[in-house]
């Protein structure tokens, strides 16, 4: 099984959705290690609690610049030997050590169709405050690899959800997250996990950990 770290921010309910799924047997490719909180005071920290799951906090405010967060992000990955990334509502910036590291190995749910209303300065509600103010019909989630570029990594899944009459930005996330990422972040990462335990039978993959 692939060792799997979650990196968070708020409520963790795409982490938990990642565990109930655990749970019911749909990610056999993969175990969770650590969930790492980019602060103190994320509910998903008590979530990973309640599965047993280690908790670490590394905020980004606790770091003078990008590269000590990304030197204290990559010893805590090294702390638990992860071999895949999930951001799971992870608000932080990843620097490039981090991506480099782990190539092709972190995935990243947003909560829109790529390429629609993603990028700097998509994220939480601002996404789905921007999809009803373009008056889009269809919405919906992708996941992703995470490059250098934000949002711009090879579109693994997608899953498109619609937009209701009378939706505020607060009723169609939730639609979202209920219908699409909480749905798709769960087969996505038993579809990498499979993916490399695949590779891994091959020498040339030797996964480098960090
Ligand atoms: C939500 O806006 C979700 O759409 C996005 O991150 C935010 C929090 O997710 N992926 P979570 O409840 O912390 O998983």
């Amino acid at each position: 099984m692939l060792r799997i770290a979650v990196l968070v921010s708020g409520g963790g309910t795409n982490l938990q959705a990642l565990l109930d799924a655990k749970a019911r047997g749909e990610i056999p490719h993969g175990e969770f290690v650590r969930v790492i909180a980019s602060r103190p005071d994320a509910y998903a920290l008590t979530r990973a609690a309640n599965a047993g799951i280690e908790g670490v906090v590394v905020s980004r405010k606790s770091f003078a610049s990008q590269q000590a967060y990304d030197d204290a992000l990559l010893d805590a990955l090294r702390a638990c030997r992860a071999q895949l990334v999930v951001l799971a509502g992870f608000l932080s910036i990843l620097g490039p050590a981090v991506i480099a590291a782990y190539r092709d190995r972190i995935l990243n749910i947003h909560p829109a169709l790529i390429p629609s209303f993603c990028g700097k300065g998509y994220y939480g509600l601002r996404v789905h405050e921007a999809a009803l103010a373009r008056g889009v019909k269809v919405t919906g989630a992708t996941v992703h690899l995470v490059n250098e570029i934000p949002d711009g990594g090879p579109i693994l899944l997608q899953k498109a959800v619609e937009v209701q009459p009378g939706d505020t930005p607060e009723t169609l996330q939730r639609r979202v997250m209920e219908q699409a990422e909480w749905v798709l972040l769960p087969r996505a990462v038993e579809q990498q996990c499979a993916l490399w335990e695949d590779r891994l039978q091959n020498p040339e993959f030797k996964l480098q950990i960090v």
